[in-house]
């Protein structure tokens, strides 16, 4: 089969990165006899070096022309003084709006070669866990109304989280359905006690719970479950939350990992088009230096293959061939144990994955 993927690799590590799933992409294509097209644009800091604005029209452009769309980081000092509309992670929110992409999987799971990386005890580790958590993307706080205003102690300014009942619904069924597919546990998370749109929130999610009776569903407090998370992670399966609550939950679920290096993102809408990404930032302190991890990267071309273009059994073989690359004690600095030998560079690294595909 035939695809066209457009690549924003972005700032930092982000070109390193990229590369490196797109020499593992090339490997799987000419294993299984795909053909794999990659256009490269412009995205973030690099962006707005070349064209003063951080998302060009034609980026936007060349991603709705593509299949999909593999993104790597963006973001570094160099652009912090930009005014908050022209920020690189500005970007980030116009491309997920113009590419419609409201639902963002992020998948925090621990890999057993990896368990001494992670900050939890062992016991609380236990058996281990895997969490999906499904984060609506295109709402809530992050595009709401916001501006400056008279307040009662001057000028304030403010941000509004509002949900409607049609977009609830949307990311429920899309954390339903994903959970029928896993272990059949949905924990819904919001903040009902204090917030409106929280509790519609949860009255749309407990009706539409209804619909999916084969599915343990819960919810939660975020606060709670901010807790929970390092508490006694293994309780959760899925979970689905706000933009804002999903952001933040989903950087303290990659931390008890271990390994922030290795977890991919997938970002979906209506259609089969999605975007894909690691979870971690563009790393400026590292950046050109060879010592990226690039397997979140990796597994995030891992994950289009399976959401985008339907090729399961491409997937299995690159998440498989990681299996085999870190089970086999190989480790890139990020994720190195004190017992651990010699670190692989950002390329060594990807090269063994390529020799095992
Ligand atoms: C993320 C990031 C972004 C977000 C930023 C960079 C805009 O933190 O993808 O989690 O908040 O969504
Ligand atoms: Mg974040």
């Amino acid at each position: 089969m035939e695809f066209s993927i457009a690549l924003l690799k972005g700032d930092g590590i982000g070109p390193e990165i990229v590369d490196s799933a797109v020499a593992v992409l090339e490997k799987t294509a000419a294993k299984f006899g795909h053909k794999f097209s990659f256009t490269p644009y412009l995205i973030g800091g690099c962006a707005i070096d070349e064209t003063g604005i951080p998302l060009p029209p034609e980026t936007i452009e060349g991603c709705l022309a593509s299949d999909s769309v593999l993104l790597g980081a963006v973001g570094g000092p160099k652009w912090d003084d930009q005014p908050g509309n022209n920020r690189p992670e500005k970007a980030l929110l116009g491309i997920r709006s113009a590419l419609g992409l409201f639902t963002n999987l992020r998948p925090a799971k621990l890999y057993p070669a990896l368990r001494s990386a992670s900050p939890l005890k062992d016991e609380i580790i236990g058996s281990g866990f895997d969490i999906m958590i499904v984060r609506e993307l295109t709402g809530g706080i992050y595009f709401g109304d916001r501006g400056y205003r008279e307040g009662k102690y001057g000028q304030e300014a403010y941000d509004t989280e509002a949900y409607s009942i049609t977009e609830i619904e949307r990311i429920g069924r899309v954390a339903f359905e994903t959970a029928m597919k896993r272990s059949k546990r949905v924990c819904s998370i919001d903040k009902a006690n204090v917030l409106e749109s929280s509790r519609l929130w949860r009255r749309t999610m407990h009706s539409l719970s209804e619909e999916y009776p084969e599915v343990e569903y819960s919810d939660m407090f975020v606060d709670n479950a901010a807790m929970q998370l390092v508490r006694d992670p293994g309780q959760f399966d899925v979970i689905v939350t706000s933009n804002m609550f999903g952001d933040i939950l989903s950087d303290e679920a990659s931390q008890i990992t271990g390994s922030i290096g290795m977890l991919a993102s997938a970002s979906l809408g209506d259609t089969a088009r999605g975007m894909y990404e690691p979870i971690h930032g563009s790393a400026p302190d590292i950046a050109g230096q060879n010592k990226a991890n690039p397997i979140a990267t990796i597994l995030s071309g891992a994950m289009m293959l399976r959401y985008s273009f339907g090729l399961s059994a491409e997937a299995d073989a690159i998440e498989s061939a990681v299996d085999r690359v870190l089970d086999a004690g190989y480790r890139t600095a990020d994720i190195l144990g004190s017992t651990d030998t010699a670190p692989l560079t950002c390329t060594e690294m990807t090269e063994k994955i390529i020799e095992v595909l």
